[in-house]
């Protein structure tokens, strides 16, 4: 490990400053995060809703209202229709990161994003005015594209635009505007909840398309990125970028680095064929279990379920609508934790950081469920003990935004060579949205058969995770983007992968 930090240490440092146009820039660039955010929370409300239920889902509603005392109260809202709208967003979000590499690569990360918000606008639109579930899925699967491409393409894009000592910083805007996405939604939700008929459901949806229109205008207004330029052949527009950007003109040293890497990314032909190459292990590696590792955290369990999860534990409706919100405000307020700290500490204190505190939250949590609940579900919390459960809850939720959170899209933006860039954040997004599909569409149901020791199911990964990052992730803080090549040589597991250079 000594020897990794050394690497850091004799790495190259660009000349330039953080100019307040490369904070506006990612400022208006993270509005992509809000539209994941957004919809993420927009679950978790609509289907605590109960005219939402009613109209789409009249099964999980009745059984519901029967209070079903002869059922096992793990199962209470287990329907796979529910599930499948909840996930449907996945479905799409799964597909539309390949798409969107190719539209990144050709057209530029500017391109992406501004198709993304558009897409979006438009599912919000056919989501709210809903008369039927094809309707409802159609407009679900539309958000799911505009994820899919908002996702691929604002990371790569923060993680190129920041000056290398506040990469860090810069890119975890986009989890704080997902963060903020998903307390907009809670407190839409919370707001509208008594609005007479339809409109408690459809008005949240609906807000949605704001939220589209911010990202697809705010990305119309900005400039493409300095690598970006490079790979369409506009070098002199590039450099006059990095050094509006970087409020100096001696960019010369990084301008050569990131010309050779777009010399070297136009050489490739097939960038899918090139990162499965054995001199990319590091990164293809990286790329498909930082997503799987993210997920597997719980942390839409959470995110999803609070208010019904909250509803077992035996919150009233609307104290367990508030929960979510309360869940909410600490998920922003822990990303600033991150914000500040990422590129002080780096990358390799928060994973562990984060991942310690979430394995003993959910362990607590899980032990108290299990005293309580039992294996039948049936049971309850004293008002201590529920409010201690909640305090878990939060704090693990904290654990979670200043660790694997916005490090689940910091680290794959950052590690890969430019050739490779595209199709590695694609790859992260896709296998993301896999695993959030997957978790979310069985999430019930194991929580039907699994009973408290899912939680444990979790906190098995968590740990599995922290090995994980102790052996096989570099630290990269402070190491330009074009030059991680050093990190890899450095390492004692990745070094022989990588050719000399
Ligand atoms: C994850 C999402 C999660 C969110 C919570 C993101 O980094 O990818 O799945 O819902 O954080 O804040």
């Amino acid at each position: 490990m000594l020897q990794e930090d050394n690497a850091q240490r004799e790495g190259k440092i660009y000349g330039g400053k953080v100019t307040p146009l490369v904070l506006v820039i990612c400022l208006v660039a993270a509005t992509g995060g809000l539209i994941f955010g957004y919809d993420v929370g927009v679950t978790a409300g609509s289907t605590s809703s109960n005219e939402f239920l009613r109209k789409f889902f009249p099964s999980v509603y009745i059984k519901m209202k029967c209070e079903m005392d002869d059922e096992d109260g793990y199962c209470r809202f287990d329907s796979q229709m529910l599930t499948l709208f909840t996930s449907s967003i996945y479905m799409a979000a799964m597909v539309a990161p390949f798409f969107a590499s190719s539209v990144t690569t050709a057209y530029g990360r500017k391109a992406s994003m501004i198709l993304g918000g558009l897409v979006f606008f438009v599912g919000s639109f056919l989501g709210s005015a809903a008369m039927n579930i094809e309707m409802l899925i159609i407009g679900r699967l539309l958000l799911g594209v505009g994820v899919g491409f908002g996702n691929q393409s604002v990371p790569v894009y923060l993680s190129e635009m920041a000056p290398t000592m506040l990469r860090g910083a810069l890119n975890i805007f986009f989890q704080m505007a997902i963060t903020i996405g998903i307390l907009v939604s809670s407190l839409v939700h919370y707001s509208t909840a008594n609005l007479e008929g339809d409109l408690g459901w459809r008005f949240p949806l609906g807000f949605a398309a704001i939220l589209g229109l911010i990202m697809a205008l705010g990305s119309l207004l900005l400039p493409d990125t300095p690598n970006s330029l490079l790979t369409k052949g506009q070098n002199g527009k590039a450099k006059e970028l990095l050094q509006k950007i970087r409020g100096t003109e001696e960019v010369d040293e990084e301008f050569q680095d990131l010309f050779k890497a777009s010399e070297a990314a136009k050489k490739v032909e097939n960038p899918w064929k090139n990162i499965t190459q054995r001199r990319h292990r590091p990164q293809l590696v990286l790329c498909i279990l930082i997503p799987f590792f993210q997920q597997l955290t719980g942390i839409n369990v959470v995110m999803f379920y609070a208010p019904v999860l909250f509803k077992t534990l035996g919150f009233g409706d609307r104290a367990a609508l508030m929960s979510a919100v309360l869940t909410g405000i600490v998920n922003v307020l822990a990303t600033l934790v991150a914000i500040l700290l990422v590129d002080k500490l780096g990358r390799r204190f928060l994973f562990f950081q984060g991942a310690i505190q979430m394995i003993i939250c959910q362990t607590t949590v899980a032990v108290m469920i299990g005293l309580r609940y039992g294996s039948t579900g049936e049971g309850f919390f004293t008002t201590t003990e529920a409010n201690m459960a909640l305090f878990l809850i939060c704090a693990y939720v904290a654990a979670f935004a200043w660790s694997w959170g916005p490090l689940g899209w910091l680290v794959p933006s950052e590690i890969c060579p430019l050739e490779i860039r595209s199709v590695g954040q694609a790859i992260n997004v896709s296998l993301n949205m896999t695993l959030t599909f997957a978790i979310n569409q069985s999430f019930l149901s194991m929580l039907c058969y699994m009973k408290f020791g899912l939680f444990f199911f979790f906190v098995l990964f968590q740990i599995m995770m922290t090995i994980f990052i102790y052996f096989f992730v570099p630290e990269t803080r402070g190491v330009p983007i074009e030059d991680m090549k050093r990190v890899w040589k450095a390492h004692w597991f990745w070094q022989d992968f990588v050719p000399d250079y």
